[in-house]
């Protein structure tokens, strides 16, 4: 009926007002409502369903666990928000006699699958919300989406009253979590589960070993975790807690044990399977190392299918990765009997080689009922053809696997660790034009992956490496391709991103964490605002060669307080645009304001400055209040020295420099700037 009065609203307006009054409306709904990510439907009806103590929730089967759970937790985060002393604490099941605030109807418990349906139905009067779907998974995701749409005005709070049907464009949409260059608490990876839901992510992969460190318990080949852990590992009953914490919010759980490479950690602990004969010890830099499983001893695979076998049962999902990147093979060339078998067996390349164990690999899989994911390297025709790819050095490979039938996931471009920009990933579209791919073929890449690799974080930045870039990316992968517009996007993320900090999400607030260490508690209002310009490094330019943080180094330093997007660069650049080409009072006034406030900062950033930790931002700190003074005499004086010229030119040199491991976003900003006095004012 709703749909119905919605339908012939917009049809009669069309009929009116033609196509731009469609236009503007999509334009202000997306403006309006705060929703990451998009959905693929929505309409709006000007009600709006308020939030008072009698907010009720019925639901059609009471015994589903995964409901009632969530929920639960929606009336706990709705009383949070509003301040709500909800009476029904508890969903109740539905019944002829009860009007609910909110009636959910589901048709069956949804599967932790690949393909599972996920859509929902939201449609919200000022009488009544209802929420249907198809599964339970439908029906949390959905939830999700409500609660993204509550508002308040001077006297309530209250839902929009909207109309939405929802469903996502692809099926796997996942975050990677290395937990094995650094390892994180279950704590960590439940709340980053709960802001995965919040954004509809349905794929959490567990990246377990690496050169340092093997994060399992196995039983069975106790070495592993006693000998190549330093402790720090997930016991049997800890990963089924993660793994039932992620199915209660229809989450899938990839497990990832990264073989033949990358793997020191396995020969910590088992010597005797590795290529090259020597004492290993648990990887502390970071990097790409040599240590490589030997594939042609029948021990290795002995031990992998101990492992594999003992892990199987633990992580339900049909799929398993087993990493495969990035082994160069370079032991493998100097081991004599290595370079004998690959002769007798005539694998002509180390890939071969490598081909070679991921089919014995993959038996032991399939033998434990399991389908095998690696990423790229492992790509080979002759491997079964349900083996899924994992891209991450280029589009090509994914493209290439999707022809030859293979299913295909997307991390390239969703590097989180490289501290690139949102726009960066947001705009990565899984699908590029002229594909060459026919429709059954492009049915074969099933998604996205954000990764967020482990060398430079811990528990305590963790969050703020994520968060809130995978929300952006999360609505790449969920939205329609159309829904692309980053500006529009950005501001519904602002609302998003802050809204995570219900779940315990610390990517906000730990920056004054780490400002109140390295001040020892002083007054952090200076340091706060250099965070607003200084973005960490770029492409692993932080930790170059991976020789100078170790696993144990210090990650709680002023670059682990900054953030990509830089707040007041951003806004400082796009002034510095709109003041270069229209002049105008307004946009110098702002400009000004910028440079006072760069230049006051220095007088209280050299008030707290006492402390070995800051003492690597006292000359950029200086610097900068000189540039912007400088700066300021050309604005406001309409001239500017040669003298001035040369000065500011060689204070941007300096600038550009790394900045304890950071970089000043605003220098396109500066360089504009002192490029146009250069121009107009200074006479030779
Ligand atoms: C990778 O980044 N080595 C998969």
């Amino acid at each position: 009926m709703f749909i119905k009065i919605i339908d012939a609203r917009i049809k009669i307006l069309t009929f009116f007002f033609f196509t731009t009054f469609i236009s503007i409306n999509a334009q202000n709904i997306n403006e309006k409502y705060h929703l990451v990510p998009w959905p693929k439907e929505i309409s709006e009806n000007n009600q709006k369903h308020l939030i008072n103590k009698d907010f009720l929730i019925t639901v059609n089967d009471i015994d589903n666990k995964r409901v009632l759970k969530a929920t639960t937790q929606f009336l706990r985060r709705l009383s949070g928000r509003t301040g709500v002393f909800i009476d029904k604490g508890f969903t109740e099941i539905i019944t002829t006699d009860i009007s609910p605030s909110l009636l959910i109807n589901f048709q069956r418990a949804g599967k932790l699958e690949l393909y599972e349906d996920e859509s929902y139905q939201l449609i919200i009067t000022s009488k009544q919300i209802s929420l249907n779907a198809v599964t339970d998974i439908g029906v949390l995701r959905g939830l999700e989406t409500l609660l993204q749409l509550v508002s308040h005005n001077k006297n309530n709070f209250f839902f929009h009253g909207v109309s939405i049907k929802d469903a996502p464009r692809f099926p796997w949409r996942g975050l990677m979590i290395d937990v094995a260059r650094h390892y994180e608490p279950i704590a960590v990876l439940k709340k980053n589960l709960d802001a995965m839901a919040a954004v509809k992510l349905n794929v959490f992969h567990w990246h377990l070993t690496e050169d340092q460190g093997f994060r399992v318990q196995i039983k069975s080949r106790p070495k592993f975790h006693e000998l190549a852990s330093d402790g720090q590992y997930y016991t049997h009953s800890q990963i089924s807690e993660v793994v039932q914490y992620a199915s209660d919010l229809g989450i899938r759980v990839v497990p990832e044990f990264d073989v033949p490479g990358h793997a020191t950690s396995w020969l910590v602990a088992y010597p005797e399977i590795a290529s090259k004969d020597t004492i290993y010890e648990i990887e502390r830099y970071a990097g790409i190392f040599d240590p490589t499983l030997d594939p042609t001893n029948d021990k290795t695979y002995e031990i992998l299918d101990d492992v594999f076998t003992e892990m199987a049962p633990l992580f339900p999902d049909k799929y398993f990765h087993i990493g495969g990147d990035e082994n160069e093979g370079k032991h493998w060339d100097e081991n004599k009997k290595i370079q004998k078998f690959k002769k007798e067996h005539e694998l002509k390349t180390n890939h071969d080689l490598q081909t070679y164990f991921n089919i014995k690999v993959q038996k032991i899989l399939e033998k434990n009922g399991k389908i095998m994911m690696g990423w790229d390297e492992i790509f080979q025709p002759d491997l079964p053809k349900n083996v899924v790819i994992h891209s991450w050095r280029g589009r090509e490979s994914m493209i290439s696997a999707a022809k030859q039938g293979y299913k295909t996931v997307l991390s390239k471009g969703f590097y989180i660790d490289l501290m690139l920009p949102i726009k960066s990933h947001y705009l990565n579209e899984p699908i590029a034009e002229n594909h060459g791919l026919t429709n059954n073929q492009l049915s074969n890449i099933l998604g996205g992956e954000a990764t967020m690799w482990g060398e430079l974080v811990t528990p305590l930045s963790i969050d703020s490496r994520i968060w809130p870039r995978t929300a952006a990316i999360a609505e790449r992968l969920w939205s329609s391709k159309d829904v692309k517009d980053y500006e529009n996007m950005l501001n519904r993320l602002h609302t998003v991103s802050y809204r995570l900090e219900e779940l315990g999400i610390t990517h906000i607030r730990n920056r004054d964490v780490i400002l109140r260490n390295i001040s020892d508690n002083q007054n952090i209002k200076s340091l706060i605002n250099l965070t607003k310009i200084c973005e960490p490094l770029k492409a692993y330019e932080r930790n170059k060669g991976g020789k100078e943080y170790k696993t144990y180094s210090p990650f709680t330093l002023f670059v682990d307080a900054c953030n990509t997007d830089a707040i007041d660069a951003i806004n400082f650049n796009k002034t510095v645009k709109m003041y270069l080409k229209d002049k105008s009072k307004s946009s110098k006034e702002t400009l000004i304001n910028f440079l006072d406030k760069w230049v006051l900062n220095n007088i209280e950033f050299q008030e707290i400055n006492n402390n070995p930790l800051l003492k690597q931002l006292t000359s950029f700190s200086l610097n900068l209040a000189e540039i912007s003074t400088t700066i300021k005499s050309g604005i406001e004086q309409s001239t500017f020295s040669l003298l001035n010229y040369n000065k500011s030119k060689s204070l941007l040199m300096e600038l550009k420099k790394p900045i304890a491991d950071t970089e000043l976003a605003i220098i396109l900003g500066l360089e504009s700037l002192i490029q146009n006095f250069g121009k107009e004012y200074v006479k030779s």
